[in-house]
C-alpha cells in the first residue's frame, strides 16, 4: 500500500486520490473547526467555495436551520454568524444546525479532491478517532493520502507536523511505500512531539493568528482528542461517522 503526504493541494493529481482514503489536514483552523462543530452536535457542515456561494446556498434553507460561517484573511465575513474560531462553535450555537462554511485554504483543499474512496477531515482535536479509520484502511491495504491545506499554495509547518503524527502512528507493514513528504513529516513531528503549542508558535500562520488576536484558537487547536469525531465528506456534506454510517 501507499501512504503519501502532500504539503499543498496544488501538487495533488487525480491519481493520488483515486480509490484512496484521503485525509484533509488544516489544523489552523478549518479542520479543527469542522471537528469541533460536529463534536458539539452540528447536523452537518457544507463546505462551500466563497462567501457569495454561501449566500446562494443559504436560500435553500430556512434561516433558523443554518449557520453562515467562515473567514477571509482570518477574519469573520461580514454578515455571517461565525468566523473560523473553533471554540465559537459551541453546542448552544451549532446543535442540530447545518453550517455553510467557507475558508481560504481548508474548504478549497477538500472541494478539490477527486475519486477518493473516503474523504475525512483530520486535525489534532480528532486525532485518535481519525487514526482508527486510517488503521482500518491500512489493515486492508487501502492506500492513504494525507493532504495538507497549506497556505495559498505554500507549505505550512502545523499541517506537516500533524500529518507526521498520523504517518508515525499508522502501523506499517514491510509493503508500505511512502513518498518523501511522508518521511519528512515524521521528522518534523519527531522534532516537536507533543509540544504542539511550539509548532504553532514557530509557524507563520500560527504567528499571524496570534498577532490578529486569535491566540485562544491556537490553544483550542492543540487539544489532542478533545472532539473524538470522524468527519466524513460525502455528497457535498461533512457529517460525523457514527454507528449508522460505519465504514
Ligand atoms: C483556511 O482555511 O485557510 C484557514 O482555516 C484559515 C484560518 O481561518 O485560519
Amino acid at each position: 500500500m501507499r501512504l503519501d503526504v502532500f504539503y499543498t493541494p496544488i501538487q495533488v493529481k487525480p491519481a493520488d486520490t483515486a480509490g484512496r482514503l484521503v485525509a484533509i489536514v488544516d489544523v489552523l483552523r478549518a479542520s479543527t473547526t469542522v471537528a469541533t462543530a460536529l463534536g458539539n452536535g452540528a447536523r452537518t457542515v457544507m463546505p462551500v467555495e466563497g462567501a457569495d456561494e454561501v449566500i446562494i446556498r443559504s436560500k435553500e434553507f430556512h434561516r433558523s436551520q443554518i449557520i453562515l460561517a467562515g473567514e477571509q484573511k482570518m477574519l469573520p465575513i461580514n454578515g455571517f454568524d461565525l468566523g473560523n474560531s473553533p471554540q465559537s462553535f459551541t453546542a448552544e450555537v451549532v446543535e442540530g444546525k447545518t453550517i455553510l462554511f467557507t475558508t481560504t485554504n481548508g474548504t478549497r483543499a477538500l472541494l478539490g479532491v477527486q475519486g477518493a474512496r473516503d474523504i475525512v477531515i483530520a486535525s489534532y482535536v480528532n486525532f485518535t478517532a481519525v487514526l482508527a479509520l486510517m488503521k482500518v484502511a491500512a489493515s486492508s491495504n487501502t492506500d492513504i493520502a494525507i493532504i495538507c491545506a497549506g497556505e495559498e499554495g505554500s507549505f505550512t509547518l502545523e499541517d506537516a507536523a500533524c500529518a507526521g503524527r498520523y504517518v508515525r502512528a499508522i502501523p506499517k507493514r514491510a509493503t508500505v511505500e511512502m513518498n518523501d513528504a511522508a518521511s519528512a513529516s515524521v521528522l518534523i513531528e519527531k522534532k516537536y512531539g507533543d509540544n504542539i503549542a511550539k509548532v504553532f508558535k514557530e509557524s507563520t500562520h500560527g504567528k499571524a493568528l496570534e498577532e490578529a488576536g486569535f491566540g485562544a484558537d491556537l490553544a483550542a487547536a492543540a487539544e489532542v482528542d478533545a472532539y473524538p469525531v470522524v468527519p466524513i465528506y460525502q455528497e457535498r456534506q461533512i457529517t460525523k461517522l457514527g454507528p449508522e454510517r460505519a465504514r
